[in-house]
C-alpha cells in the first residue's frame, strides 16, 4: 500500500498553515456517502411505484437490517434521533426518570431523554476507546441505590465510532440494578462483537442513516428489538399511535375503522427512503471490509508514532469503523490538538472531533443539569482534548489515503 508512514516518510515540506503547498488542492471531507447506479435505479423504482410512503420498502429494509443484526423485529423511522425518542418512551422513561449515557456522543443521546422529560446522569468514558466505562456506569448505580434514588431507568450505551460497547458487561450491571439496557448503534452497524453482530444489546437499539455513517437512506433510523410488546409500542409511536389491526381495536365501526389508542408522531420514513435503504444494505459488507482496509492502514502508519495514538477496541469485537479517532499524545494536549486540526485543514484534510461532552454544553449547562459532570469524567475531558477523526469511507482512495498520512507527518514534524 502506497501509504507514506509519519515515522519514516517525512518529507521536509512547509506546513499550508504557514503558507506552504497543501498535500492535496481539493477538499477530502471526513465521512462521505457512497451511492452508486443499482441505488439510484431502486430510488426510481420506488419514485415510479404506486407507495412513495407507507408502502412495502418499508418492511424489505427493516427486514433487511433485523437478518443483519439478527434480531426479530425492526422500526424504520424518520432518523437517528426519532429512533432514540421512541426507544426511550417504549422503554417506559417518562417525566421525572433518569438514564445513565455517556457524554462521548452526539448531543441526540441525551436529549430523547429530555423530550420525555427525563434527565441524564454521565458515565465516565474509557480515554483509551472514548466507549462509556463500565467501572463507572456500576459506580454511579451503586452509589445512586445507596442514596435511595429510584429514578434511573436506562443505561443508554453508545458504540462510539463504531465500537461495540462492552455489552455483556453492562447487560450484568443492567440486570443487577434492574435498570434497562439500551444502544445507541448509529456508528455500528456492520460491527462485530464476539460471535454476533455488533449493535444491539439488551432491549433495544437504535441506529442512524445519515450520509457520513455505514450504510445512508439521506435521513433515517431503525429500532431493534427482540420483544413483541416494544415493538408494537415503536410502531405505534412512529404513526400517531394509530392502530389499524382489526382484532386491536376497541369496536367495529366499519371498514374504514381504526383508533388513535395512544399519543403518537409522524415519525415515518418514507419508502423512497427505505428503497435507498435495502439498496445500501447489499453494499454493506463491502462497505465495511473497505473501511477496516483504510483502518488498517492508519493504524500500521500511526502506531508507533510520539505524536497520534490510535483507539482500539481488539480483541473480540470488531469495530465498523464510521470514525477513525486519533488520540494527540503527550503533554498540553489541548493546544496541540487545536494545531493539528487546523493545520489539517488548511492541508484540505476534512477532519472533525467527536466529541464536545453533552454536559458542556451552555444549554445542558444553564438548564438541565445540577452537578459539574466535567468533575466527574476526567476519562471524557481527556478524551475531548484529545480526539481528531481522520477521513474514512468507502470510496476513499489509496491516494487520498497517502494525503492524510502526509499530512499528519508534516505536522509531527512541526510539534516535534
Ligand atoms: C451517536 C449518535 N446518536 C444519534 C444520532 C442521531 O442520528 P440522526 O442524525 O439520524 O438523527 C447520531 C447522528 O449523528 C449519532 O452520531
Amino acid at each position: 500500500m502506497q501509504t507514506n508512514s509519519p515515522i519514516a516518510g517525512c518529507r521536509q515540506s512547509s506546513l499550508a498553515i504557514k503558507g506552504g503547498k497543501p498535500v492535496r488542492n481539493n477538499w477530502l471531507p471526513y465521512g462521505h456517502q457512497v451511492v452508486d447506479d443499482e441505488d439510484i435505479a431502486a430510488v426510481t423504482a420506488a419514485l415510479t411505484s404506486d407507495f412513495l410512503t407507507q408502502g412495502p420498502r418499508i418492511q424489505e429494509f427493516e427486514n433487511a437490517v433485523a437478518a443483519h443484526v439478527g434480531v426479530k423485529y425492526a422500526v424504520a423511522i424518520a432518523n437517528g434521533t426519532a429512533a432514540l425518542h421512541a426507544a426511550y418512551e417504549a422503554a417506559g422513561i417518562s417525566a421525572g426518570d433518569e438514564i445513565i449515557t455517556t457524554p462521548i456522543t452526539f448531543a441526540a443521546t441525551s436529549n430523547a431523554a429530555l423530550y420525555l422529560g427525563a434527565k441524564p446522569l454521565y458515565a465516565d468514558v474509557d480515554p483509551d476507546t472514548g466507549l462509556i466505562s463500565a467501572a463507572s456506569v456500576e459506580k454511579l448505580l451503586k452509589e445512586n441505590r445507596a442514596a435511595g434514588n429510584k429514578k434511573i431507568k436506562a443505561v443508554v450505551a453508545v458504540d462510539y465510532a463504531g465500537q461495540p460497547t462492552d455489552y455483556d458487561t453492562l447487560q450484568a450491571l443492567a440486570d443487577q440494578y434492574e435498570v434497562s439496557l439500551m444502544i445507541d448503534a448509529a456508528h455500528s452497524l456492520g460491527a462485530r462483537y464476539k460471535e454476533r453482530a455488533g449493535g444491539f444489546a439488551g432491549i433495544m437499539s437504535t441506529m442512524s442513516f445519515h450520509p457520513v455513517k455505514t450504510i445512508t437512506t439521506g435521513e433515517g433510523g431503525i429500532i431493534l428489538t427482540n420483544d413483541e410488546k416494544l415493538y408494537d409500542r415503536l410502531l405505534a409511536f412512529r404513526s400517531h399511535g394509530i392502530e389499524k389491526r382489526r382484532e386491536r381495536l376497541q369496536k367495529d365501526d366499519g371498514p374504514w375503522y381504526h383508533e388513535m389508542q395512544s399519543l403518537g408522531f409522524n415519525y415515518r420514513m418514507c419508502d423512497i427512503q427505505a428503497a435507498l435503504g435495502s439498496s445500501q444494505m447489499v453494499k454493506l459488507p463491502g462497505f465495511i471490509e473497505r473501511r477496516l482496509q483504510i483502518a488498517a492502514a492508519y493504524t500500521a502508519a500511526l502506531k508507533d508514532s510520539d505524536t497520534y495514538g490510535v483507539t482500539t477496541t481488539g480483541g473480540d469485537r470488531q469495530s465498523a469503523y464510521h470514525l477513525f479517532p486519533i488520540l494527540i499524545k503527550g503533554e498540553n494536549a489541548g493546544e496541540k490538538r487545536r494545531f493539528v486540526f487546523e493545520a489539517l485543514h488548511k492541508e484540505n484534510i476534512g477532519v472533525q472531533v467527536h466529541y464536545i461532552p453533552t454536559y458542556q454544553m451552555p444549554y445542558y449547562k444553564e438548564q438541565v443539569l445540577d452537578r459539574d459532570w466535567s468533575a466527574l469524567c476526567p476519562g471524557a475531558e481527556d478524551f475531548y482534548k484529545r480526539e481528531i477523526s481522520l477521513p474514512i469511507f468507502p470510496s476513499m482512495k489509496e491516494q487520498d489515503i497517502a494525503d492524510v498520512l502526509e499530512a499528519l507527518t508534516k505536522i509531527a514534524g512541526e510539534l516535534a
